[in-house]
């Protein structure tokens, strides 16, 4: 046994579920999937079960399965809505378990029986992939593709996977991740075999790879990049040519992939698959990281609005990159922006700035002396209200007058305590607008920092590790 295998055997252990476990899920599954054809079939659709339940790939951290109802085609989009999260509430009942509704494109129903997750899914049932109206119609031909293309014996491998995956922060295609879905993860070992092959491949990719599986396109590629601009991983959906299946996957967590994938090839160890635990910043390292990097943190506070985390996470970063445009836009400068929400009592955007102080005057330059009209206007606009000037600089027409906003907390108050209608106007997104324009608070105070850390630890992790970045390659 070779080095690999010894430390894969190891791992293994740990990430495939007891035999108990194992003929739990599937008892409940198999459970569900009947009460769920006799409710489907009230309203003349079927179920079936979905996702890594059928492919034996699930972790024992989720204890979770997937069933999706397919209706007609003919049925308006409403009443697939309605009939679909009623079946969904009534077998979560029949189970004695707990339901409740979430939502993705569309709603669905999420039910709890003695600690396993069911998610009961509502799709449409297509002749061709080519006729989906949303993301979830896709999924009936994911597990047809994968029942024939992946080999009993790669499961182990997938777990595996999975799990280097999840320890390393990028397993999920959410927006708060931006790392590879358990259907990626399958198919990238449907191309590669197995584990160390994958992970082989893995530290020779750049970004910009293309995997086209079903071969659907030519080699040379250039027209799928420019299809898929500033998409790190390419990887062609076998069973819809026009998706790219890893479209989720950042440039970010692309390198993070690579980086551990070298790791384990050059010295394979068990702890590469454990959950990285970091501990909250304290007040002293706090202190110590604003005396050595001499900016100054702006956090803007708020209570996140209640919408899914698809949605909060990417109006959070645009809100964060809207701040960073406005104090730009005068003249302050942001070193670098990070975001945090606990998705449920705590949204910051943080904004660490190079210059957060300006000085009190600040100089106007005009037109050329020879553009009369122009330096008509100018001198009439700023006459009345120079510091000192105007004057001529290189024959161009010269003013200093008083600045407005001297610091950046400054700035950012006038800017963001305007009504509802100004906020958006501004280009604040919508549901966070809704939330600033109720309350929010700009900190900046050290003690005001740390007391946010004791209320919510995982804040206090995410300024670590935004203090600690750490190196990508
Ligand atoms: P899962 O997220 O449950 O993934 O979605 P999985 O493959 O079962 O992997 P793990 O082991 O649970 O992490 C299952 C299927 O349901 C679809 C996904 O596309 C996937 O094919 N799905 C799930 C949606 O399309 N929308 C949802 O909101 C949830
Ligand atoms: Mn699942
Ligand atoms: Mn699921």
């Amino acid at each position: 046994m070779n080095e690999y295998e010894r430390v894969l055997k190891k791992v293994l252990k740990a990430v495939t579920p007891t035999d108990a476990d194992k003929k739990r899920i599937e008892e409940l599954a198999n459970r569900t999937l009947k009460l769920a054809k006799q409710e489907a079939e009230r309203y003349q659709a079927k179920a079936m079960l979905a996702g890594s339940i059928t492919r034996n790939t699930w972790l024992p951290w989720k204890m979770e399965f997937d069933v999706f109802i397919l209706f007609p085609e003919t049925m308006s989009e409403k009443e697939m809505e309605e009939n679909g999260l009623k079946i969904g509430k009534s077998v979560i009942k029949k189970l004695k378990g707990k339901s409740v509704v979430e939502y993705a494109e569309h709603p669905y129903v999420s039910g709890s029986v003695r600690g396993v997750d069911i998610d009961i899914v509502p799709c449409y049932e297509i002749a061709s992939p080519e006729r989906l109206k949303s993301a979830v119609d896709r999924t009936p031909f994911h597990v047809k593709y994968i029942e024939s293309h992946l080999p009993a014996d790669a499961a182990d491998d997938v777990r595996l996977f999975k799990q280097l995956c999840r320890a390393n922060g990028i397993y999920g295609a959410d927006a708060r991740t931006e790392g590879l879905s358990g259907y990626v993860c399958e198919l990238l070992m449907i191309k590669y075999g197995n584990f160390v092959d994958l992970l082989k491949a893995v530290t020779k990719w750049k970004p910009g790879e293309v995997i086209d599986i079903e071969k659907h396109y030519e080699r040379g590629y250039w027209k799928l990049r420019k299809k898929f601009k500033q998409q790190v991983l390419i990887l062609i959906d076998p069973i819809d040519k026009n998706r790219n299946a890893a479209a989720a996957f950042s440039a970010n967590s692309f390198y993070k992939l690579k980086k551990v994938a070298k790791a384990f090839l050059e010295k394979p160890s068990v702890k590469l698959f454990e959950d990285r635990k970091y501990k909250p910043i304290t007040e002293n390292e706090l202190i110590i990281k604003q005396m050595q990097r001499r900016t100054e943190v702006i956090l803007v506070k708020f209570t996140p609005p209640k919408v899914v985390p698809d949605i909060l996470w990417p109006q959070l970063r645009k809100f964060a990159a809207r701040l960073e445009s406005i104090l730009e836009e005068n003249e302050f400068h942001v070193l670098r922006r990070d975001v945090y929400t606990n998705e449920s009592d705590l949204a910051v955007a943080l904004l660490e700035m190079e210059v957060a102080k300006l000085p009190n005057v600040q100089k106007r330059v005009g037109p050329l002396v020879f553009d009369a009209d122009d330096s008509k206007r100018f001198l009439e606009k700023y006459k009345p209200i120079a510091l000192s000037g105007p004057f001529i600089e290189r024959n161009f027409w010269v003013v200093e007058i008083r600045r407005r906003f001297l610091t950046a907390r400054e700035k950012l108050m006038d800017s963001l305590q305007k009504p509802l209608k100004i906020l958006k106007a501004k280009g604040i997104p919508n549901y966070i607008a809704e939330q600033i324009a109720k309350r929010f608070e700009i900190i900046l105070e050290t003690e005001k920092i740390m007391k946010l850390v004791k209320k919510d630890e995982n804040f206090g992790v995410f300024l670590r590790r935004y203090f600690e970045k750490e190196s990508l390659v």
